[in-house]
């Protein structure tokens, strides 16, 4: 009898449980895919041309012929871009409804190099050294960062790299807007601040940070208009010399392009 509830307790013990934090980020996610709760924000990424240029000639050049892992890769976008590059991508997602749909819509593309899983990032089933490159875009402030830090670090390949494109958040007006805007965001989510990209460096041996996108919100009213082209290079400009000139400026940025690396 005693050995037969030893055998239960020790059987839930290694049912993997799910925390309130990790359940809340997948039912929000599966709502978000779904029903488009984050579609009237879609107004502020038409400025973000300049930061994607940079960022898929970086993951194009650390992808090609590789063994690439996208962290969190809702619903593929990124994922079919990797694929066109990588050997082979494995992409990962805690939202069931993201990876049923990145899955159909890679058979459509009738994709041969790629899988998608559902898998926590803060507990990834791979094995060590698995992969040259972990890519994720507005992932890891959903997470806890000391674990998946130290997660990312173990599957990548000595020599490999980890690339993050993620929200900061120090600016007090993106921040009010966030705070306007609750139904867009999980509670638990956190835009990295300074402390966050810091605390990379007691994980990786390279760590650097590419700040995008202050001057910039000035020409979202401007997307339907002739002049906004024109205008968002010349704002982008503006960040440039802003964020060079004055780098206490920097945090201020909506994004940034994080770039880690493992020797
Ligand atoms: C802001 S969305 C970004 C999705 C995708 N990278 C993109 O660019 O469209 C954040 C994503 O992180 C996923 N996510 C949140 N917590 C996660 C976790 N612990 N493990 C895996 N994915 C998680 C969500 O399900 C969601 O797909």
């Amino acid at each position: 009898m005693l050995s037969t509830y030893f055998l239960i307790f020790a059987s839930l013990l290694l049912i993997p449980v799910m925390s309130d934090r990790l359940k809340r980020e997948k039912e929000y996610h599966n709502k978000a895919f779904s029903e488009g709760l984050r579609k009237p924000a879609d107004k502020y990424y038409t400025i973000h041309a300049a930061s994607l240029k940079k960022l898929n000639k970086t993951l194009e050049q650390y992808s090609k012929g590789k063994s690439v892992l996208e962290y969190g890769c809702g619903p593929g976008d990124n994922a079919f871009f990797l694929a066109l590059h990588a050997a082979k991508l494995v992409a990962i997602d805690i939202s069931d409804y993201a990876i049923k749909t990145a899955t159909e819509r890679a058979k459509q593309l009738y994709l041969t190099n790629t899988e998608f899983r559902e898998m926590n990032a803060e507990e990834l089933e791979f094995d060590d050294n698995s992969f040259d490159l972990v890519f994720g875009n507005s992932i890891i402030h959903h997470l806890d960062l000391d674990i998946s830090f130290g997660e990312i670090r173990r599957v990548l390949k000595p020599g490999g790299k980890a690339i993050f494109y993620e929200p900061l958040g120090h600016n007090f007006f993106i921040n009010h807007y966030r705070k306007a805007t609750p139904e867009m965001r999980t509670e638990d989510e956190h835009p990295l601040l300074i402390d966050d990209i810091n605390l990379a460096r007691e994980y990786f041996d390279e760590v650097s940070v590419d700040f995008y996108h202050l001057s910039t919100l000035a020409a979202v009213p401007f997307r339907n208009s002739f002049i906004f082209k024109p205008f968002l290079k010349f704002l982008c400009g503006t960040d440039r010399l802003i964020f060079k000139m004055l780098p206490f400026m920097r945090k201020y940025a909506w994004f940034c392009i994080l770039e880690l690396g493992k020797k």
